[in-house]
């Protein structure tokens, strides 16, 4: 299909060498930043607090569909703006559309964002861990430029700055740390195409902004995300929240740039099928799941094979999805389906210790269209370039809290009420 929205990153990210403009304007402008930067380096390391336990929740909007994904809103610069960004765990970059007297820019909600004049240089370490092995070696004394390519074709270029994120933690503090962020100045839209104003990347590597928010003392490198199947839920950044004991967990697969918990082993209805090693990766970016060519035309096959029995049959005419199924009369919702559909699961290793299970019954690979069908939100990976990867998607992470730790390396999930934002203080699980 291709026109799904995926948030992963294939290409990675690469700084690119531009030859600067070279009007003297654009001179002054790099000169300004270079000043504000150091003086901003300065700032930075007076924030170096003690660690205190604290987390931060941020509300979601959006759903799987009819919109598409989640976004939340932060609120960034000085003096601050709200900005809505593109949650995604499959890319370690944040960036914002941004307003430069050359820039090729997509609708967005907000005006665009007005880079701060703090520029990170190319020798920060975030630059550093955005740069490819081509372009390591030498030494290069201006700023940081990259570029991010989104597996559904989406891209964003641009330079990276550092500006103030307004954020409420759940101690009751308010606090407005520095931050890099991409200032984007240049975007491709994807197959998919909807207004945001920039995404909010949530990867495992250090241009990460709960990264940058552990580096300075301020919360643990733990993301978390409860996505709700009415719509909304919540985003939460550090490990305060739940109770760890309650949290199905899993290693991280050390050598991957993605989230994932290693391979898997696909059941059905509680029975083997025979696909195994199945390497997976979380991607809240990406609204369905998607598995291999073999996985995905297996998984189909014994659908179908139960559906035969059954009162549903394809609707060939309805294209919201490759595969739909109509009853006698238009569904409401997944509920009214439920009972013809089976759940299957994909089993982890775990390092060859013990088995951990991530079931997916079938609201977690279901839509109901407009058109008042079911429709298969699992989608052939093989066909958008994913290769071996299998990713799952927003639709198979819906109600429940899905964690990933970043610095005990492990990703772990819980059934939980994504409809109620935690209070301060409260446990969610
Ligand atoms: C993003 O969330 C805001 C609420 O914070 C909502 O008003 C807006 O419509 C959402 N944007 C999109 C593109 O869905
Ligand atoms: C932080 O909390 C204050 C008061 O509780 C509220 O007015 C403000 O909008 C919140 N800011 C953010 C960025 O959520
Ligand atoms: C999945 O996509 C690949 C590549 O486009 C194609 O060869 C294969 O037939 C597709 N599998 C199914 C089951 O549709």
């Amino acid at each position: 299909m291709g026109k799904e929205k995926m948030g992963f990153w294939v290409v990675g990210v690469l700084v690119l060498v531009l030859i600067l403009g070279s009007s003297a304007t654009n001179d002054d402008r790099q000169q300004r930043w270079r000043k504000a930067m150091m003086s901003g380096e300065t700032t930075g390391s007076s924030m170096l607090i003690n660690r205190v336990p604290s987390s931060i929740v941020l509300p979601l909007h959006g759903n799987v569909y009819p919109i598409g994904f989640y976004n939340v809103t932060l609120n960034i610069g000085q003096p601050s703006k709200p900005y809505f960004l593109d949650v995604d765990t499959g890319s370690d970059l944040t960036y914002l559309q941004c307003d430069t007297p050359r820039s090729q820019c997509t609708e967005a909600p907000h005006p665009y964002y007005k880079p701060s004049n703090n520029l990170v240089a190319w020798s920060d370490p975030i630059c550093q861990y955005l740069r490819t092995s081509s372009d390591k070696g030498g030494e290069n004394p201006g700023p940081c430029y990259y570029e991010v390519v989104y597996a559904d074709g989406g891209s964003s270029f641009g330079i990276l700055v550092k500006d103030a994120f307004n954020l409420n933690f759940t101690s009751e503090k308010h606090q407005s740390p520095l931050l890099a962020l991409g200032c984007g100045y240049v975007q491709h839209p994807s197959g998919t195409y909807h207004p945001i104003d920039g995404v909010l990347g949530l990867g495992r590597g250090k241009p990460s902004i709960v990264s940058q928010l552990s580096g300075l003392g301020l919360v643990r490198n733990v993301i978390g995300h409860c996505l709700s199947g009415r719509g909304g839920g919540f985003l939460f950044f550090g490990d305060d929240l739940y109770d760890s004991s309650r949290v199905v967990w899993t290693p991280m697969s050390p050598n991957a740039k993605y989230y994932s918990p290693g391979f898997a082993e696909l059941t059905f209805d509680g029975k083997t099928t025979g696909f195994k090693n199945l390497i997976i990766a979380f991607d809240s970016g990406a609204s369905y799941t998607y598995l291999n060519s073999q996985a995905y035309q297996g998984l189909i096959s014994l659908i179908k094979g139960e559906l035969s029995k059954k009162f549903l049959s394809e609707a060939l005419d309805d294209h919201t999805l490759p595969i739909c199924w109509k009853g006698w009369k238009p569904f409401e919702s997944v509920r009214d389906v439920k009972k013809y559909f089976k759940t299957f699961a994909l089993s982890f290793m775990n390092g060859g210790k013990s088995k951990t299970q991530l079931e997916f019954p079938p609201e977690a690979y279901l839509i109901i269209s407009s058109k008042g069908n079911a429709c298969l939100g699992i989608l052939n990976g093989t066909e958008v370039g994913l290769n071996d990867l299998n990713v799952i998607g927003d639709i198979s992470m819906q109600d429940r809290v899905v964690i990933y730790d970043n610095e005990k390396q492990l990703i772990g999930w819980a059934p939980g009420n994504c409809d109620r934002l935690p209070r301060s203080r409260s446990i969610i699980i």
